[in-house]
């Protein structure tokens, strides 16, 4: 079991982001003009993204993914483990963070890196959160999924809150160097999800090279794949994390968890925090 401290009113993990990393990722990381940021909030499909942009940097060639892990791929600007990796790399760079925008580096604002940021339905989010967490990663002992949707909601979980996270976020879409992209999207049209991330990059990829990165960062072959699923034998987190960390892979199997009064209760929540926003721009909606 780990524990959390709360920085700036967000809860924080002390395993993976200590207090000093996270001070440190805000005040003086140091963001390049042609770094790509992909953020989310967790279990929003950040490791297929990780996967999709790791295939497309290297044109649908699946030797990087295959034999290097996600995490030193992409690593996480506010992670401890995975500080060592960013030192080492050079040049343009692919990173992760699941640091709400009032967190994120200052140096990021000021620079033209580019952010790409996943969204999944919050339903799923905590689905997907609840079976993750049910392992030997918590901050408490298991609980039954009621009282881990009360904690989401009362932002009582690491990260905060999944609201507050994707406002802060989202206000960036006008801005240019920024994509906005849900998983649902990827999960309805993966194709042309791929197509708009290359164009997103500058990145112009030949049909069988955009074949090969469907391929690869399929379900099926990230699950299958060591380097994708935080199985290699000296995976900082594998004692950490107990359940797979590719568990379905689908979307709605909130439907399976939230009882009506859960899913109505939450609607509410959800038309109530998102009320500036246009409903229509959630594809669940
Ligand atoms: P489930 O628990 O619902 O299966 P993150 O990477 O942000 O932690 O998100 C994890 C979620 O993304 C998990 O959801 C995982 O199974 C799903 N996922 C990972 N790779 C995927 C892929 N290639 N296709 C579809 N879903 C994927």
């Amino acid at each position: 079991m780990t524990s959390k401290f709360l920085f700036e009113g967000i809860w924080m993990d002390s395993h993976f982001t200590p207090l000093e990393n996270v001070c440190f990722a805000r005040d003086e990381f140091l963001v390049k003009d042609d770094d790509v940021i992909l953020v989310s909030f967790p279990r929003s499909g950040t490791h297929w993204m990780i996967e999709i942009l790791s295939l497309i940097y290297y044109n649908g060639d699946p030797s990087w993914v295959q034999t290097v892990p996600n995490y030193v791929r992409s690593p996480w600007i506010e992670s401890k483990d995975f500080q060592e990796n960013k030192k080492k790399r050079d040049g343009s760079r692919l990173l992760t963070s699941h640091l709400p925008v009032q967190l994120f580096p200052k140096s990021y604002f000021t620079s033209n890196a580019k952010i790409i940021y996943i969204i999944r339905n919050p339903r799923d989010v905590v689905t997907s959160l609840y079976h993750l967490l049910k392992g030997g990663f918590r901050h408490k002992q298991p609980e039954q999924f009621d009282e881990f949707l009360n904690d989401c909601v009362q932002d009582n979980i690491v990260y905060g809150s999944w609201f507050d996270h994707v406002l802060g976020w989202i206000k960036r879409r006008e801005m240019g160097s920024f994509l906005l992209i849900f998983y649902e999207e990827l999960q309805k049209d993966f194709r042309g999800s791929v197509e708009k991330i290359c164009q997103f990059l500058g990145k112009k990829l030949k049909p069988h090279e955009i074949d090969s990165v469907l391929q690869n960062s399929s379900f099926s072959a990230m699950k299958e794949n060591k380097m994708s699923n935080y199985s290699t034998p000296d995976c900082p987190v594998a004692h950490v994390f107990t359940e797979p960390m590719l568990r379905k892979g689908i979307s709605g199997d909130w439907k399976n968890h939230f009882t009506v009064a859960q899913s109505e209760a939450f609607d509410k929540l959800f038309q109530e925090k998102m009320s500036g926003l246009d409903a229509a721009l959630f594809p669940w909606s």
